[in-house]
């Protein structure tokens, strides 16, 4: 079928830049320098400012930068972190990489991300970290989260990996905790053509730590003063990355802008994603909620149009994570049932929206 509609398309987006790509890579071929150098440096301090944060750290992946970030609090086994169910594997692996064990609460039940209620009953003399994730997009509920870290002396990690450029309280996220993790997997709002991920952080001491394990653990001289490991961030997803950076804002206002589009041709037929007051939400993914998910999703399909779930099992009901909660969680486990994400990418045309609508709406007809 020609006129399917898929989750995204990076061919289109690749065209509409392909000129200052093609410029950017080769700009690092002619440099001979392949790992940490100017383009990394450059990129580093480009996407620092975006963020209104002191200090950024290039990495070669999101799961790297959240592990890092969590041993440069000097975070490891016997340590406690709390986070949620409702995210991808990979804020769960990382924590599980430092030999820490990760807690998992409860979601809010219309942002789908962490519920500060849930920390208090989930803390004990183990706890060390929290790490909110911004899921689809969406910033979770910081100031209570931030709140309570101060009460009980945690480190805050902000989990970014899906939400460059999502404000809250008129402040970007990855400068509200400790420590912010992002990832440039290609399907991000901000996306490498490989992996990439970075750290960010208002602290020069954690800043110079994580910088430190990235690589070895190396001094100038290239001597081990910590065990370290290789988490560099390479020259050409940064080059990439600064080329793709100077379009974020505007992608980030089509997504509002056909997130907008959806929501008011689907209003009282779905459940729809909310933007919590004071946020900006970016809308990594227009998550909407279904009672018959399934068969919608199969219905659409039907149709040409290709629509995912994030996530089809919470992490806690996963094999390799079993038991990471401490309780049921019911919100989660009951939008996981429930989740479908429609497709939404800045190359969308509104009239593929507004098929996507139609269908929906003669789904239900
Ligand atoms: C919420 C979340 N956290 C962490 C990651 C990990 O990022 P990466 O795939 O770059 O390791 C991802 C991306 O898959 C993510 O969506």
């Amino acid at each position: 079928m020609s006129d399917e509609i898929f989750p995204i398309d990076l061919k289109a987006q690749t065209l509409s830049i392909q000129p200052e790509i093609d410029t950017a890579i080769a700009r690092v071929f002619a440099s001979g320098q392949f790992i940490l150098g100017a383009e990394v440096e450059a990129f580093e301090h480009e996407f620092a400012e975006y963020c209104g944060v002191a200090h950024a750290i290039g990495m070669d992946s999101g799961t790297s930068a959240i592990e890092l970030s969590l041993l440069a609090c000097g975070i490891g086994a016997g340590d406690e972190v709390i986070t949620v169910s409702n995210t991808a594997v990979a804020t769960v692996a990382a924590i599980e990489l430092t030999g820490a064990k990760p807690v998992l609460v409860d979601i809010d039940s219309q942002t789908l991300t962490l519920d500060p209620s849930k920390l208090e009953a989930a803390l004990t003399s183990h706890t060390r970290a929290v790490v909110p994730v911004h899921l689809y997009g969406c910033p979770a509920d910081m100031n209570p989260i931030l709140d309570f870290a101060r009460a009980h002396q945690l480190f805050v990690i902000e989990d970014c990996a899906q939400a460059h450029g999502a404000q809250y309280h008129g402040k970007p996220v990855g400068g509200l905790g400790h420590l912010s993790a992002f990832s440039f997997y290609p399907t991000k709002n901000l996306g490498a053509y490989g992996d990439g991920g970075a750290v960010l952080t208002n602290d020069l001491a954690l800043a110079e730590q994580v910088r430190l394990l990235r690589q070895y653990g190396w001094d100038a001289n290239r001597v081990s003063q910590q065990k370290g490991m290789n988490a560099r961030l390479d020259e050409m997803q940064a080059a990439i990355l600064r080329v793709k950076l100077r379009r974020l804002e505007t992608w980030n206002d089509r997504r509002r802008e056909l997130a907008a589009l959806y929501q008011s041709l689907l209003a009282d037929v779905l459940t729809l994603p909310v933007e919590p007051p004071e946020t900006r939400h970016v809308f990594h993914q227009f998550v909407v909620r279904h009672p018959r998910r399934d068969t919608l999703r199969n219905y659409l399909l039907e149709h040409g149009i290709h629509a995912q779930i994030h996530y089809p099992v919470p992490i806690h009901l996963q094999p390799a994570y079993r038991g990471l909660a401490l309780h049921s969680l019911p919100v989660t486990e009951s939008a996981a049932d429930q989740i479908l994400s429609l497709p939404l990418y800045p190359e969308l045309r509104n009239e593929d929206v507004k098929r996507v609508c139609q269908m929906v709406l003669s789904f239900d007809s």
